[in-house]
């Protein structure tokens, strides 16, 4: 059943491997540095929450090689960075609202003269109660935003009919994004009172509007400019504003380049993580085990400020019933204000949060009734037809066919007769297997955000030059770029040149984010690569004496007509071109077409597209130390037809590991003092190549895609993630086949520590 789409061109190499493995790409730290450069470092808060009564740094600013120390009176402009909500001061002025909030600036010649001036800094803070809990905030009251909730049919009627009714809680925990490059800015002023600014982001109009904020300039007077990042995964889409802020403003009112790059333990213990959620769930069922109603209410941890929490909300509604047909639905969401760092995205972005507490109420209820959870799974999984509960309906659903796919391919029935066996065999070592199914809605949940813009340059030696505002952070988006270019131009991916993104060539960017770069990019790349063939066309059907209606391609280079090879050859045709004086640079713009969502009724028609799969995993624990290996993760993922097999590939093998970390191990622990504990890698793990699964096989699931992707590519940077969420509940019942009466709470990661526990749990 299952063939593999092959795109033309779709085997390139990612074009910045052999840069990366050699040393040679360059990220901000590598910018060659400016005579007279400056650093800054940031006082934060030691404390989680209090007033401000003193801050003396007269002493300090007098030592040698300090520049100057800004404090938030020092600011030009508005102390405020919140991007969705004015909420968040760059600096604290009366209060602080976690640890590590930033307090001071120091701008020092050199690194050591700065720290040895944080010695002589007096800070005095009056320290008030640390709510670092969404429910004890939610009791209190505190909240970042207005709670949304998102209804379909009627579940109090519904809930009357059902069979089976089971009631929980669900919790998942932060995630440190731990980008290799950390996050970082590199200003320096030009003329006209301008600023020239290199940012590790993935949001370059998000950066300018913020530092112009700051300073109370015009954002024409700062030029963004990014050439890839070290990762970003979600937390450079906001978060990377704040250090080109601080950059901005002493390069600015100093007149000097000025480098702001935290250590790593800084950027651990002052950025924001994955939003951590408390949930409740109630699920309803009748006797064929059809889900008849679902309740749920999402406590997120937002942290002190803002930042994307409301949007992660909205996206957690969004994909609150995950793959799954439920006639009743009703999804509340609460965005809790807390005194830790202000949380924001995360691959997924909420999706994973709210997918994880469905799978935990199917869980639940399969284990309540007494069948098997996939029986559940697979009896609810949408059809086309079915509407979302923010009234989408579903017209592209391929998850009955990932799931149905997987399962015959991997043949479920003698993976379940082989773990059957081997937990018979073994009394110490338990395997356990689940499968999780995907559906990611595509496309910005802020209608407005999708739109996107291009700009190429074809110079009159064939070269091209192209920029888009994509931002390659390792997820192959160059690549796949030089790939559309190619492709549209019919010439050799040696003749293009990627550029910088840069917010004087293409404006008003979105971030890259929602893993929707490809498709808006892409499409606005397409869009003035086409403008600019269109010209080259009409310039070979002069030269051939051709009707408007005749044909005209370029191939490998070379010039057809009607089918016809020419002796002209694409640099030819270019020259021809800007001999006859025509335009060979074009602006290209996409928005995508069809999306809206009224927020006032939560409905509408919010996605271009959604992407779909399953896996299953299988994993095996050791039951007297608690520690376990995935053994296998098999699944089924719809790319559409996929335009760069080798990235595609790439991309769902690294969510999948990100999405295990997330589920098993990676645990984000403040102490109620709202301290970071795990701020280090000595006291974070991430996985590693012991822990990530023994086997991986990812099939292409044969479908066509949707034109709303590029090229029918669909977009793949998020939804692997979730495959993640698997590992979690293999786990779970593996501890089952150990010990069928264990206690085993939903509460994600389900870490070492806590398997060992639950191994040795009991019902009461
Ligand atoms: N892959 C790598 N290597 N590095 C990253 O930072 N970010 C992820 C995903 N894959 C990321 C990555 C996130 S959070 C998103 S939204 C998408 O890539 C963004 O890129 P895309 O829109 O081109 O998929
Ligand atoms: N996804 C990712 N990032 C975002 C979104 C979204 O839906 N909205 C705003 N930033
Ligand atoms: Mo991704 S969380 O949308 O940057």
């Amino acid at each position: 059943m299952i063939a593999e789409q092959i795109n033309t061109v779709n085997t390139i190499p990612n074009i910045d491997a052999a840069g990366h493995v050699t040393g040679r790409s360059i990220y901000v730290d590598d910018i060659p540095v400016m005579h007279g450069t400056l650093v800054a470092k940031i006082i934060d808060s030691k404390l989680g929450h209090g007033i401000i009564k003193k801050i003396d740094y007269s002493k300090a600013e007098m030592l040698e090689g300090i520049v100057r120390i800004f404090s938030a009176k020092d600011i030009p402009g508005q102390n405020e960075i919140g991007g969705i909500i004015a909420d968040e001061p760059l600096l604290a002025e009366y209060k602080v609202l976690f640890q590590g909030q930033p307090i001071l600036l120091i701008v020092a010649e050199t690194e050591d003269a700065a720290e040895e001036a944080i010695k002589n800094i007096i800070i005095e803070i009056e320290p008030l109660p640390v709510v670092i809990d969404p429910r004890e905030a939610f009791r209190q009251g505190q909240l970042l935003c207005k709670s949304r909730t998102f209804q379909k049919g009627n579940i109090a009627t519904a809930f009357t009919t059902c069979k089976y009714i089971f009631e929980g809680t669900a919790e998942t925990g932060g995630q440190e994004h731990l980008y290799l490059e950390t996050q970082g800015a590199y200003a320096y002023p030009v003329e006209g009172d301008s600023l020239r600014l290199f940012s590790s982001t993935q949001g370059l109009r998000h950066v300018q509007e913020t530092v112009a904020h700051v300073l109370g300039i015009g954002m024409n007077k700062i030029e963004v400019d990014v050439t890839r990042l070290g990762g970003g995964f979600g937390g450079k889409e906001d978060q990377a504003a704040m250090w080109a802020c601080m950059a901005s403003l002493a390069a600015w009112t100093l007149k000097r380049p000025v480098k702001c790059i935290p250590h790593r333990m800084e950027d651990m213990r002052m950025t924001g993580k994955r939003n951590p959620y408390k949930s409740d769930y109630k699920i309803g069922l009748d006797e064929n085990y059809k889900i008849i109603a679902y309740e749920a209410t999402y406590y997120q941890n937002g942290g002190a400020s803002a930042d994307l929490s409301p949007a992660i909300l909205e996206r957690t509604l969004f994909h609150g019933t995950n793959s799954y047909d439920i006639p009743n639905v009703q999804l509340t969401a609460h965005s809790c204000k807390t005194n830790l760092p202000p949380n924001t995205a995360f691959r997924g972005f909420g999706g994973p949060q709210g997918m994880f507490v469905i799978e935990a109420a199917i869980d639940h209820a399969a284990k309540e009734a007494g069948v098997e959870t996939t029986l559940i799974q697979r009896a609810n999984l949408m059809v086309n037809g079915t509407e979302f509960p923010y009234g989408q309906i579903v017209a592209d659903s391929e998850a009955k066919h990932c799931w149905d796919e997987v399962v015959q391919l991997h043949n479920l029935d003698n993976i379940k007769q082989q773990i059957e066996t081997f937990n018979k065999e073994n009394l110490l070592i338990k395997k356990g297997f689940s499968l999780m199914p995907v559906c990611f809605g595509i496309s910005f949940t802020n209608t407005m955000m999708n739109q996107a813009r291009a700009l190429v340059h074809v110079y009159w030696d064939g070269t091209v030059s192209v920029s888009t505002g994509a931002v390659e952070m390792g997820q192959g988006i160059n690549t796949k770029m030089l790939q559309v270019t190619a492709k549209t131009f019919g010439i050799s991916t040696k003749k293009i040149k990627l550029e910088t993104t840069n917010t004087t060539r293409v404006a008003n960017t979105s971030p890259s984010a929602a893993s929707a770069t490809s498709d808006l990019n892409g499409k606005a790349l397409l869009n003035a690569c086409n403008q600019i063939m269109e010209r080259l066309k009409e310039v070979v059907r002069t030269i051939f004496n051709e009707a408007e209606e005749s044909i005209v391609n370029i191939i490998d280079e070379q010039v057809f007509i009607n089918g016809v090879q020419k002796d002209l050859s694409w640099n030819e045709v270019v020259k021809q071109a800007f001999f006859k004086r025509v335009n060979l640079s074009a602006k290209g713009h996409y928005a995508t077409p069809v999306i809206n969502f009224d927020k006032t009724i939560e409905k509408g028609h919010p996605f271009a597209y959604h992407v779909y799969g399953t896996a299953i995993t299988v994993v095996t624990v050791d039951c007297v130390r608690g520690t376990y290996e995935i053994d296998a993760v098999h699944a089924v993922h719809d790319f559409g037809t996929t335009i760069n097999r080798n990235i595609d590939l790439g991309q769902i093998e690294g969510g999948l590991v990100q999405g295990i970390g997330w589920m098993t191990m990676e645990e984000v622990v403040y102490n109620g003092a709202g301290k970071l504990l795990s701020n280090a890698l000595s006291t974070y793990k991430i996985p590693d190549i012991y822990s990530v699964p023994k086997e991986v096989n990812i099939h292409f699931l044969k479908t066509e895609g949707s034109d709303l992707a590029i090229f029918k590519s669909k977009a793949v940077g998020e939804p692997p993630l979730m495959y993640g969420i698997g590992a979690f509940f293999a786990i779970r019942n593996a501890i089952l086949a150990f010990n069928p009466a264990a206690i085993i709470p939903y509460t994600a990661p389900i870490t070492p520590e806590k398997v060992l526990m639950a191994l040795y749990s009991k019902r009461s």
